[in-house]
């Protein structure tokens, strides 16, 4: 009993002295740099019939969400459906390859504002006159880590409106214009 518990003793005492330098290290190695913010782009490619429409799409990683700033031309006048969709695959003539819309957590189509929406439900552009649209803000649904991760995913804007209440798809219309999210520079 008393050989046991000496050798107890003797063991616990190894293990601090070994762990020790251990802890010491640990506390005197510098704190790393947090990783420079990610952003990502889309390059807007027209489909087949709307060669007019091109543009970007930029993401970047901001307290609370990911800022999304659009800039659009050769759009007709007037609000087209602006969605992330499940694939980067920008492919087929009519759009159709991006599938359906970014839907990691299986929820129903909404507005942007919505409690209720899929990630990629990012409402309506609105092109002016001249056929060019601008947006920007902060959405809080997505990310650049995990399931919500807006990176490989598809951007698609389509020729009419999104109305927020047909499912799946807000009744947009046709794709005139797809992109890959990617890293940028
Ligand atoms: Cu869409
Ligand atoms: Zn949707």
């Amino acid at each position: 009993m008393l050989c046991s518990s000496r050798l107890a003793s003797f063991l616990l005492a190894s293990a601090l002295v070994a762990y020790a330098p251990a802890l010491l290290c640990a506390a005197d190695a510098p704190v790393p740099a947090a990783p420079a913010s990610p952003a990502a782009v889309a390059v807007l490619v027209p489909t087949q019939g709307n060669d007019a429409v091109h543009g970007t799409v930029r993401f970047t990683k901001v307290t609370g969400g990911v800022r999304v700033v659009v800039d659009v031309t050769g759009l007709k006048p007037g609000e087209h459906g602006f969605h992330l969709h499940e694939f980067g695959d920008t492919t087929s003539a009519d759009g159709m390859a991006a599938g359906g819309h970014f839907n990691p957590t299986k929820d129903t189509h909404g507005a942007p504002t919505a409690e209720h929406r899929h990630e990629g439900d990012l409402g309506n552009l609105k092109a002016d006159a001249t056929g060019h649209a601008t947006l920007e803000y902060v959405d809080t649904k997505l990310s650049f880590e995990g399931a919500a991760s807006v990176l490989g995913h598809g951007v698609v804007i389509h020729a009419n409106p999104d109305d927020f209440t047909t499912q799946p798809t807000g009744n947009a219309g046709p794709r005139v214009a797809v992109g890959v999210i990617g890293l940028a520079k």
